[in-house]
């Protein structure tokens, strides 16, 4: 099976086995299949977050279990939407019933389900300020489990699902809790600057949501035309000594508080200085735009994107003493 359309890169990759859930019982069903604990499994939401570096020799699981409900409780919403749901789509449900807490996190790429795994964020927001729950299917067992915000251990592209419980667990269903009275998060000053030159003074949600989605526009690449899966790399958090070090060289490099007393640098701004942004390298390259989106212009290979990101890794380092970490999913 072709997994061409299936992932943002569009990089041409081939699985062994393929298989779509549509319901939580098909899990349950897959799982009584004898080969089913020796089968490699590769779990596949929007495939917006992943680089297809070889074909894959196991069973990918395609997550298409759909779904949205809410519940109104005071001022609270509850609203919960199946794995396979557009992460798009969610939030324009939200915005639609007036349910206020996503609108920042609009056009994001990819599906529900793997929403939680990278704690996906945006203009000041990220998923775990959103999350209520989510339930999962657990492979070794088979039994199905609920994870509350503590328990998916959140951090700045990070969770449980991607440290100590790494492919164990199969997001089914996300539940979130917005709120019926909207408090507008406006600090990352481009909202700002685009409100303004809208002439709007008092933003709506649906505002916000347009903002946003334009500045995503202008800046990044859309994945039905030019593959690519968002940012490449994290910012990279350093300690406060490092950073004095690098400012007294680079004066004016971008710099915002990180976790635990450190500085998160601009890995874009860091990239464009050694000179990578706009160019291409044979089929890949980086965006015009933004460079720490990496494309493929077509017809690249998922080793050829990954030498680029070794590439990019390699001369950060030289030049900063920093180390780039890939924030998209390496499939090999
Ligand atoms: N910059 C450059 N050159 C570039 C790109 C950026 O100098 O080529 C500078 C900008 O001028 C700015 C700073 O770097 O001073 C930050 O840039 P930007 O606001 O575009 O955001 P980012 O830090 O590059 C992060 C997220 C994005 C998210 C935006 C907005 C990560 C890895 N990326 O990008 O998330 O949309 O902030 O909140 O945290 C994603 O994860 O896939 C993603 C797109």
């Amino acid at each position: 099976v072709s997994l061409k359309n299936l992932n943002t890169f569009g990089i041409e990759a081939k699985a062994r086995f393929f298989v779509e859930i549509n319901h939580e019982d098909e899990l349950t069903e897959l799982f009584m299949d004898q080969q089913w604990q020796q089968t490699e499994r590769l779990i596949l939401g929007g495939g917006s977050n992943m680089l297809l570096v070889n074909d894959f020799g196991g069973l990918v699981i395609r997550m298409n279990i759909r779904g949205i409900e809410h519940r109104i409780n005071h001022t609270n919403v509850f609203v919960e939407a199946g794995a396979g749901e557009s992460w798009n789509e969610l939030v324009n449900y939200c915005v639609d019933h007036n349910f206020a807490g996503m609108e920042n996190l609009s056009l994001i790429p990819g599906s529900v389900g793997a929403s939680p795994i990278q704690n996906i964020g945006a203009y000041g927001i990220e998923l775990k300020d959103v999350f209520e729950s989510c339930h999962t299917f657990e492979i070794a067992t088979g039994n199905f489990k609920t994870f509350n915000k503590e328990e998916c251990q959140f951090g700045y592209r990070e969770s449980v699902f991607k440290s100590a419980l790494k492919r164990q667990y199969i997001i089914t269903t996300v539940k979130f809790r917005l709120s019926t009275t909207p408090n507008l998060n406006l600090s990352y000053s481009a909202i700002e600057q685009e409100l303004n030159s809208r002439g709007i003074i008092q933003p709506t949600l649906k505002d916000v949501s347009k903002v946003v989605s334009a500045i995503r526009v202008s800046k990044l690449p859309d994945p039905s035309t030019i593959g690519n899966s968002g940012s490449f790399f994290k910012n990279p958090i350093i300690s406060a000594q490092q950073f004095e070090a690098v400012q007294q060289n680079y004066p004016t490099i971008p710099h915002y508080p990180g976790n635990n007393g450190g500085v998160k640098l601009a890995a874009g701004w860091l990239i464009e200085q050694c000179g990578w942004k706009g160019k291409t390298i044979g089929h890949t390259g980086t965006w015009k735009n933004q460079a720490l989106v990496l494309v493929n212009h077509g017809g690249a290979t998922g080793q050829e994107v990954y030498n680029l990101s070794s590439q990019i890794i390699d001369s950060v380092y030289s030049k900063f003493g920093v180390m780039l970490e890939r924030e998209v999913n390496i499939i090999q």
